[in-house]
């Protein structure tokens, strides 16, 4: 099994640990903010995410946009039996993202996203081309990877565990595999501002929105950049 798949420890330590909750609550604010900047409409949509864990990602989503049809893609049945209370409109399902079941049908989603997930991957470029596949033409793809940098330092300092990482996913890299792909590049942009992201290790509670509000100021000041620890990809399929 590959080291990117994660276990039931995954689901547990999200259940509690401050700075864990931080970060799929920023991710999932990214991708609501990505939708409601490039398609038309935030409701009625329907969005696959790939490599879900536990869907507290997509439920998390489906508060700031609700009304809509998401679908979690998940290697991992011990993390997808940890789900709780996901509504009616929220499904979790296994499967591999980088070689869909064939119920996952092609140019379906207005929406594909790959939140924390390509640098799990030993091939994300398999990833992104099967997620091309099953958008919609004009559809969305939205993928956020650590900045490999700050991950190693991380890791160094005990932060986060060694060995789940597959792929060293730069902004060359990640650029460069959407255009291997045929993603038509719409935005690539930095997030999580070291010294703000730092804060929920220190138990000081800080909002995804006010720490994204955060980010917006930093870029503008174009000195401190070096210091985000994310980063996200956004593409279109072309029509
Ligand atoms: C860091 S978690 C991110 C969870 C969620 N996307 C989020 O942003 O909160 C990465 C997830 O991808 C899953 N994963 C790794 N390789 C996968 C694969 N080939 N197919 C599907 N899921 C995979 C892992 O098991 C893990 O649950």
């Amino acid at each position: 099994m590959s080291k990117g798949i994660l276990d039931n420890n995954y689901a547990k330590e999200r259940e509690s640990k401050s700075e864990l909750i931080f970060r799929y609550k920023v991710r999932a604010q990214i991708l609501a903010n990505a939708i409601q900047k490039y398609l038309e409409k935030t409701e009625n949509l329907n969005i696959l995410e790939l490599g879900a864990a536990e869907g507290k990602t997509i439920l998390f989503l489906n508060e700031i946009l609700p009304n809509n049809k998401i679908t979690g893609l998940e290697y991992s049945s011990d993390l997808i039996r940890q789900a709780k209370n996901l509504p009616q409109n929220l499904n979790l399902i296994q499967g591999d993202a980088t070689n869909f079941d064939p119920s996952v049908e092609e140019n379906t989603y207005d929406v594909v996203s790959a939140l924390a997930l390509l640098e799990h991957l030993t091939n994300p470029v398999l990833c992104i081309k099967e997620a091309l596949r099953v958008l919609r033409p004009g559809g969305i793809f939205v993928a956020t990877c650590p900045n490999p940098f700050w991950d190693h330092v991380a890791t160094m300092t005990g932060l986060l565990k060694a060995e789940q990482h597959e792929t060293e996913m730069t902004k060359k890299k990640m650029i460069a595999l959407a255009n291997e792909a045929g993603l038509e590049l719409l935005r690539f942009e930095r997030f999580m501002w070291a010294p703000i992201s730092f804060l929920p290790y220190l138990k000081i509670k800080i909002s995804e929105k006010n720490s994204l509000k955060f980010d917006k100021a930093i870029h503008s000041l174009r000195i401190f950049n070096w210091l985000f620890v994310n980063q996200v990809l956004i593409g279109r399929k072309k029509t």
